[in-house]
């Protein structure tokens, strides 16, 4: 049995082990008997994310021993191929050590069907490698779909599924759709995409990725604010200001030109990582920790918010220009490969959001996230208001800043706590320092890779790290208006690479008597 990676003393897979309580979450989850079909196998999704993060699942121990794991694509490759090019993946970025017992293990299951989404007899012939893995591995007809393919394909691959009786399961069985972002590019098209997956799967056999919630920072934002007491008194409009989430890149769009140009920062990443962040740190405690209970929190939330009356005011779109980063010259958004010249695609956004609730009424959500910033960081910062009166006379305090509690989301995961302390003196001046919680410092266990927990949590059925149907439109809704405003009034702040964003970002702030952190 190829549990290695498993805890000493586990059982060699836990889904015959009379013993385990499903609940019980110390023991490692293993995934029972599966097998997992990725369509556009050859993508750079799959060869970076996918291909590593089965790998490190079986490398710990987390797969079944018949795991088995079929590629669908345009290629002229026999199985031996697909594993070929698997494996060159899995040595250049899996995060765990090449052990060649547990790659032998895996390979043996690996098919691959040649062929496009047309193509009745690839079909035919992917319904037989599951028959046969069945037979030959015990997958048991449990399949998970993987379509890492642009969305114009998902209503082919979908349907043909359907067609060729792949996506009902047997009885006993399961069959799950995964869907890779974007789920669609505004509403509407989310409405048809939604309308054409459902029907052939059912709502919840469909595991829509968003994988920002696959990271470990994230979950763990749920953890911080209903696992203590200390947060959640002040969690609230009473003593917050305001909340800045931040998700800034120091990439440019890599040779993503093809996907990003006419889609831009704000559909890119607002509309599904920064609105899930926001819907995470605003919603109130789930009567349970379960998807459904989840997702009833964050609708609340996303239901609630309210865009401003005035949106030139209130929302900034910007492109990326010339500049320097890391020591070198970088070209701007629109000499990169493959954009249109006269492009008006934002590759910065910033929002201001309010939740309009009991909880939250008056207190602004500032979002914002970009390429070719000073620096990769993504946090979430809670803001406190100033203490309504102070002993001290003014001069001891005019360095002092707003309380914060800043959620270091990554790269250096952990979370910092902002408060004022008395500088050592003579003198009573009293100054910003920082108490810091640090992921590597506090725990020795390292956090698995997102798509390594998405993808486990997806043969297991488990549910609550992926965004539902309403949630993608809802947050729609949130962002069709600010695109719409955007199309109809000018072209996007050019900023320098390298910068922290256009002026009119910081202006956007001061406006309201406030300022970005620097992170
Ligand atoms: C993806 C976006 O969803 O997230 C990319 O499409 C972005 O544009 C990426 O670069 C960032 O992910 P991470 O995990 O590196 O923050």
């Amino acid at each position: 049995m190829p549990t290695a990676g498993a805890r000493p003393g586990a059982p060699a897979a836990d889904w015959d082990n009379p013993l385990r309580d499903p609940r019980d979450r110390r023991l490692p989850r293993i995934a029972g008997p599966s097998g997992l079909v990725v369509f556009g196998v050859t993508g750079d999704l799959s060869r970076k994310k996918l291909m590593p993060a089965v790998y490190d699942l079986a490398n710990r121990g987390l797969l079944p021993p018949g795991f088995s794991l079929l590629g669908f694509a345009r290629r002229e490759w026999e199985d031996q191929d697909f594993a070929q090019v698997v494996h060159d993946s899995v040595r250049e970025h899996a995060r765990t050590e090449f052990r060649e017992e547990v790659w032998q293990q895996l390979a043996e299951g690996m098919r691959f069907i040649p062929g496009d989404f047309d193509d009745d007899a690839a079909f035919k012939q992917l319904r037989s490698a599951v028959d046969e893995l069945d037979a030959s591995r015990g997958t048991s007809g449990n399949y998970a779909f993987y379509l890492s393919v642009p969305p114009k394909f998902f209503p082919k691959v979908v349907r043909q599924l359907k067609r060729h009786g792949l996506a009902r399961a047997p009885e006993g069985s399961w069959r799950r759709a995964v869907i890779e972002k974007p789920f669609g590019r505004d509403l509407a098209s989310a409405r048809e995409l939604n309308r054409i997956v459902h029907d052939v799967f059912d709502p919840d056999q469909v595991f829509r990725i968003d994988h920002y919630l696959g990271k470990e920072t994230v979950q763990n934002i749920l953890a911080l604010r209903f696992a203590n007491q200390m947060y959640e008194p002040v969690w609230n409009r009473s003593f917050v200001d305001h909340v800045q989430i931040t998700m800034a890149e120091d990439i440019g769009i890599g040779g993503r030109a093809g996907y990003y140009d006419g889609i831009g920062s704000a559909r890119d990443v607002i509309q599904n990582h920064l609105l899930q962040l926001m819907a995470l740190t605003a919603m109130e405690e789930p009567a349970a920790f379960d998807a459904d209970s989840l997702l009833a929190e964050k609708l609340k939330v996303l239901k609630a918010v309210k865009l401003p009356e005035n949106l030139g005011e209130h929302t900034v779109r910007g492109q990326y220009a010339a500049g320097w980063q890391g020591g070198a010259k970088v070209r701007g958004y629109l000499q990169e490969d493959g954009i249109d010249p006269a492009s008006t695609t934002d590759t910065y956004a910033a929002v201001k959001l309010e939740v309009d609730n009991r909880r939250w009424a008056g207190v602004p959500f500032y979002l914002r996230t970009g390429k070719r910033l000073g620096r990769r960081v993504t946090e979430i910062a809670v803001v406190f208001q100033r203490a309504p009166h102070s002993p001290f006379d003014s001069t001891a305090t005019e360095e002092l800043g707003a309380n914060a509690i800043v959620i270091r989301v990554q790269p250096d995961e952990g979370m910092t706590v902002r408060f004022g302390s008395k500088v050592p003196g003579t003198s009573m001046e009293i100054r910003d320092v920082t108490m810091d919680f640090a992921y590597g410092e506090s725990f020795t266990e390292s956090s698995p890779e997102a798509y390594e927990r998405l993808i486990l949590d997806v043969l297991l059925g488990d549910a609550n790290l992926f965004p539902r149907h309403q949630e993608v439109e809802e947050s729609w809704k949130i962002l069709d208006p600010v695109e719409g405003y955007w199309e109809s009034h000018g072209t996007p702040a050019q900023y320098p690479s390298g910068s922290w964003g256009p002026e009119e970002a910081d202006e956007m702030l001061a406006r309201d008597g406030r300022s970005w952190r620097r992170p």
